[in-house]
Order: structure tokens, then sequence, then C-alpha cells
């Protein structure tokens, strides 16, 4: 079913309700961390402004938990937008009740104002109608670009849909649900997954669902591990997860049965810890002692990767190679980055660690598509309806 675009909208004078995704990180100060979510709303937001809506801004931050926070309070994230449009953004005390309906009542075209954390109020992740409805009454138009809550079905997220009639995407979730659709259901083969991480257990979907549509699928990080216990290999102290040893197993035995080729690390960067600086080593992963434990794919494996991937039309990577937070166990993961910025490809990176690793690698800009979510696109491509963007369709 189709989903309408904010272009499809007449935003003019008219109260424009903006569902994004502020859900940013805050150092002990309240400053904050990372403000890519942010900047990826602002074609959104000011595409709204210039069409001379009155925009109103919501998003969640934190879990609260139905509990007001002043640590998770929205207050910076107005300096920020400020900052970043330019132009004074107006600071709700809350996000529903007299006060507020006031502040929106009194916006001109142009203006902006920025409510107060959603999940200060319990009914947000209950998706309570009544909650609903009160955010609902704040527009005369509905737009949802926080593609990384899709996968929540909150009240200013579904809910609301049952009360604002015009309903459309943001240009930041119409990308994010292009590129991910572009190469979970009509990818340009030969198509590869890179999937890494340290368990098995949080990529269960995305395994079994990707593993009928690619033609290659590479195995880094912690999870490698469960599947060369699966193939009968010692790893020493490696992370691992015996009870999907089977899972595993089983994952393997579908990609040979699709005949697609399934690359494991064959060596690995070793240590008594992931904190230790002593005692590295890199061995095979038939020979990993057994009082250590891999925490990156060693530099065979990145040849071998490498070769893997060159030469597909499409990439999909999720998690990281190893311990990339540590200097000692980074290099795999960056490696890899390197590979895939610099395929021809399509490629599509997401989820929280490797974002922040390609981003640390200065590569953000060489992949085609980097998504602003860690959990909805995991989601996505697991293969499940996300409840944000089912609201939408009309
Ligand atoms: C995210 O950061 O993945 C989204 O903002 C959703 O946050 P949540 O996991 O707290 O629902």
């Amino acid at each position: 079913m189709g989903i309408k675009s904010i272009k499809d909208l007449d935003l003019k004078s008219k109260r424009v309700l903006i569902r994004v995704d502020f859900n940013v990180p805050l150092d002990e100060n309240g400053n904050i961390t990372d403000d890519s979510r942010i900047k990826a709303a602002m074609p959104t937001i000011q595409y709204a402004i210039d069409q001379g809506g009155k925009v109103i801004l919501m998003s969640h931050l934190g879990r609260p938990k139905g509990k007001v926070n002043k640590a998770q309070s929205l207050i910076p994230v107005a300096r920020k937008l400020s900052e970043l449009l330019g132009t004074s953004v107006n600071m709700a005390p809350d996000c529903i009740g007299g006060e507020v309906k006031e502040m929106v009542d009194s916006l001109k075209p142009g203006e902006v104002l920025l409510l107060e954390n959603l999940r200060f109020h319990i009914g947000e992740e209950k998706d309570d109608p009544e909650f609903a409805r009160e955010l609902a009454s704040l527009g005369d138009v509905y737009v949802d670009d926080a593609f990384a809550t899709a996968h929540r079905a909150a009240a200013s997220i579904v809910g609301i849909c049952r009360y604002i009639k015009e309903k459309a995407a943001g240009f930041l979730m119409q990308g994010e649900v292009n590129y991910i659709n572009k190469a979970i259901r009509e990818p340009k083969h030969p198509f590869a997954a890179v999937i890494g991480g340290a368990k098995i257990s949080g990529k269960l979907e995305i395994l079994e669902n990707l593993i009928a549509k690619v033609d290659k699928m590479v195995i880094g990080g912690g999870m490698a591990f469960t599947f060369v216990k699966a193939l009968g290999q010692d790893i020493g102290k490696s992370l691992v997860e015996d009870d999907l040893i089977g899972k595993a197993r089983e994952i393997m035995e579908k990609a040979k049965a699709n005949g697609v080729k399934f690359y494991l690390p064959v060596d690995c960067v070793c240590a008594p810890d992931a904190k230790a600086t002593k005692g590295i080593e890199t061995t095979t992963i038939q020979e990993i002692p057994s009082d250590l434990m891999g925490l990156d794919i060693g530099p065979a494996s990145v040849t071998l990767f490498g070769e893997a991937l060159a030469g597909c039309n499409t990439i999909v990577w999720n998690g990281p190679m190893g311990v990339f937070e540590q200097k000692d166990f980074a290099k795999g993961t960056f490696e890899i980055a390197k590979k895939i910025a610099s395929s021809k490809g399509l490629t599509i990176v997401g989820g929280g660690d490797t974002d922040a690793a390609l981003h640390e690698s200065n590569l953000s800009d060489k992949v085609s598509f980097v998504s602003t979510a860690g959990g909805a696109f995991l989601e996505m491509l697991g293969g499940i309806e996300l409840p944000g963007v089912k609201a939408l369709e009309s």
C-alpha cells in the first residue's frame, strides 16, 4: 500500500506535527555527544519551515518509563536545533496539556516548537488512545520522520494515525525504507550480508531472513565462534552461545541448501580477555589456545572477506568484526569498513556500533546509505513489518 511523502501534503499555515527520533546520547553534563540523528531530520524540518508550516516536533529520549527525569529532558536538543536551524526553537514544558496547546496556538508559520520527552508519559509506550488523541489535537497534519523508532508501536507513531487524517513520511523515513527495501526486496546480485557483533541471539531473525536472499553471508565478531564451535572446533575461551549451536548448524545447512557461500573467520586476534593489553596473539581459527579468547578477526580473514565482497553489487553490513572499542582488537572492523566503502555496489550500513565504527574511520560518506537506526534496521532486515511504517500506509 502507498505511503504519502511530506511533499504530497499542503503545509502552508498548517500545524505540522512531526515525530522525529532525537534519542541522542548525552554525557553527564547533558551535552549531546553525537548529533547525527538531529542532523538527519533537518531536511524534513527545513522543508516544513520553508513551506510555511507551523512546525511542532516530538520525540522520546532514553527510557524514563512514564516518569519525569530532568536528565532526559529534550532541552539540550532544542539548543542544538536552534544552532543548526539558525533560528530560535521554542521548548515546551511538556508534550500535552493546556500550556502546550497555548504555545502551539501562538506559533506563526515558519516557527518551530519542540515538545518535551514523550516518554515522560506512560501513555506513549503503551499506545494509550487518550494520550494519542491529545497529541493528535496539536496538529493539522502528521509527518513521521522517526525511522529509528518505527519498530515501536507507540502512541506518537501508531495511535496518533487514528486521529489525524493527513499523514505522511518525512524524507529520512522515506530514504531509510527505500534503501533497505532496495537491498532486501530487489537486490542486484551478487548480494552479500556482513553480519557481526557479539551474539547470534539478537540477530537470528536477520540471519534467517537474509540466508534466503543473499549469495554470500560473511560472519565476524563474537558470534562467529558459535558457528565455529558448531563445526566441532575448539574455540578456547571465546564467547559462545551453547544453546544456539543447533541453530547455528541449521543456518549453515540452510546456506548450503540455498547455494549461499558462507564465510567464517579463518584466523583471529586472541587475548586472555577483552581488556587485555598483553598476551595478545594472532592464531588460525583451528588453533586458538585454550586460555585465550578470539576478540577480532585476523589479517587472513580480512583478505578472505575482502575477496568475497569484491564484485558484489549489494552489500548490507551490521555488526563489528571484533571488540573495536579496544585499539588492539579494532583492526578487523576498520579493514572491513574500508573494503565495504570501496565497493562500487549499493552499500547499506546500520546499527549503533557499526555506524560508530564507520564514523570513526571517516568512511560514512563513502557508503551508499548509513541508517540512523539500531533496532528498526535490524527488524527490517529481519523481514519484520515495522508498525511505524505500516501506520503510514493509507
Ligand atoms: C533507538 O535508539 O533505537 C530508538 O530511539 C528506539 O529506542 P528504544 O530502544 O528505547 O525504544
